[in-house]
């Protein structure tokens, strides 16, 4: 399944937000302009369903609560809202939408509560909050059906498909040094920290089968590459090692604390990539990889989305990533920050940016030029 449209409304530095998504899916703006912001609205989400220590109160809570989520450009609505709508496969007609509301109580407890929640199956409308129940018992509306497993028995699908967001945003030395570091890892970990780990805990021949179409993909992405492969050292602590085919010694190996950053990045991101019928939130994947892999990433993932059904929403702010020529216009998302707040359009939904799609050129020699004073900067 794959989220193929959202919509929102007063999210952050966005008063409105009403587009299609595809599987994969690039969101292109420049500092500031909203991307880490979009990616949130799906971990928001992820956030309500989670089973331990998740749901609404928290989800919200956890963001500095309504006043810190609600747009400041927002001048009378209090309200904040977002819709998703999700199809069993692109361009297939919408499945489920669910579509949920909520602002601050204006005064007394001033606690956070549901204007409204609704989930629609094909074209029938399943639940609609708020309800006669709500409308007796009005503390109820502090918690979501979505979150509630007395509740959603009708629509647990939703929920389920939701629980299985990831967000990336690796930090290669947290990988690396997982388990030197003192203290916990954090939620979800989303930096990496216990990825080898996580390997380590998988069934051996799910692993050996996803570490096969990395190590494939890194072939075609890395100059010279030729083995990845999982092992233990004698305290038992797993490992990833590589073998270049320019080393003249058969025995020569690297492992994980000596590859480059760009490698480990990459290494993690793809391994996400795989994870079946997942939402993988990548922020600014080009951080630390180098060009050439770069340029790589958008071909390996549509390659890799070919056997897993999973959806990718990308945020970058480089040319060099967008610039397959297989990239479809309604691919990219442009955040552009206007005085209201930012506005997102489908970059092929501007004519000047499809006409230039239409002559041949790719969308990384494109879309970016919608930002030059950012790009003069960054030179
Ligand atoms: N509630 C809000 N209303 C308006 N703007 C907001 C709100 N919350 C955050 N912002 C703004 O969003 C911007 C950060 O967006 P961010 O998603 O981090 O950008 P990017 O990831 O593209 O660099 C900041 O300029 C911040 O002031
Ligand atoms: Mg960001």
């Amino acid at each position: 399944m794959i989220i193929s449209r959202l919509i929102a409304k007063n999210w952050r530095n966005f008063q409105e937000i009403n587009v299609p998504l595809r599987g994969r899916q690039f969101i292109v703006g420049p500092t500031g302009s909203g991307k880490s912001n979009l990616l949130d609205i799906f971990r928001f989400l992820r956030d309500i369903v989670k089973t331990d220590g998740g749901g609404f109160q928290k989800a919200v809570k956890d963001r500095g609560g309504v006043s810190k989520i609600r747009c400041l450009s927002a001048r009378q609505d209090p309200e904040i809202a977002i819709e998703i709508h999700i199809a069993d496969a692109l361009d297939a007609p919408a499945k489920w939408r669910y579509g949920v509301g909520f602002r601050q109580q204006p005064r007394g407890h001033r606690w956070t509560y549901l204007t409204r929640e609704c989930v629609w199956k094909d074209d029938k409308l399943l639940l609609d909050r708020p309800d006669e129940n709500d409308k007796e018992d009005p503390d109820r509306l502090t918690q979501t059906a979505l979150e509630q497993s007395a509740a959603n028995a009708e629509f647990r699908e939703i929920a389920l498909f939701l629980q299985n967001v990831t967000y990336l945003h690796l930090v290669p030395q947290l990988i690396r040094s997982g388990d030197a570091i003192q203290g916990r890892i954090i939620e979800d970990d989303p930096y990496g920290q216990g990825f080898l780990e996580r390997i380590a805990s998988m069934h051996p021949s799910t692993r050996r089968s996803r570490l096969k179409k990395i190590e494939h993909t890194l072939k075609i992405a890395v100059p010279q590459f030729e083995k990845l492969e999982f092992v233990r050292d004698n305290t038992g602590r797993p490992h990833l090692q590589v073998r270049y085919s320019h080393w003249h010694s058969n025995e020569a190996r690297q492992r994980e604390d000596q590859f480059s950053d760009g490698m480990l990045r990459l290494i993690g991101l793809l391994w996400s990539l795989l994870e079946k019928d997942s939402i993988v939130l990548l922020e600014e994947p080009e951080l630390s990889l180098n060009i050439g892999t770069v340029s790589e990433l958008a071909p390996s993932i549509s390659k890799l989305q070919r056997s897993q059904r999973s959806q990718v929403l990308v945020s970058t702010q480089s040319d060099v990533l967008l610039i397959e020529p297989g990239i479809d216009g309604r691919e990219v998302l442009l955040l552009i920050p206007e005085k209201v707040g930012t506005v997102v359009k489908i970059s092929s939904d501007i004519d000047y940016i499809r006409a230039l799609l239409e002559a041949g050129l790719t969308a990384g020699e494109v879309v970016l030029t919608r930002y030059p004073e950012q790009l003069s900067l960054l030179e």
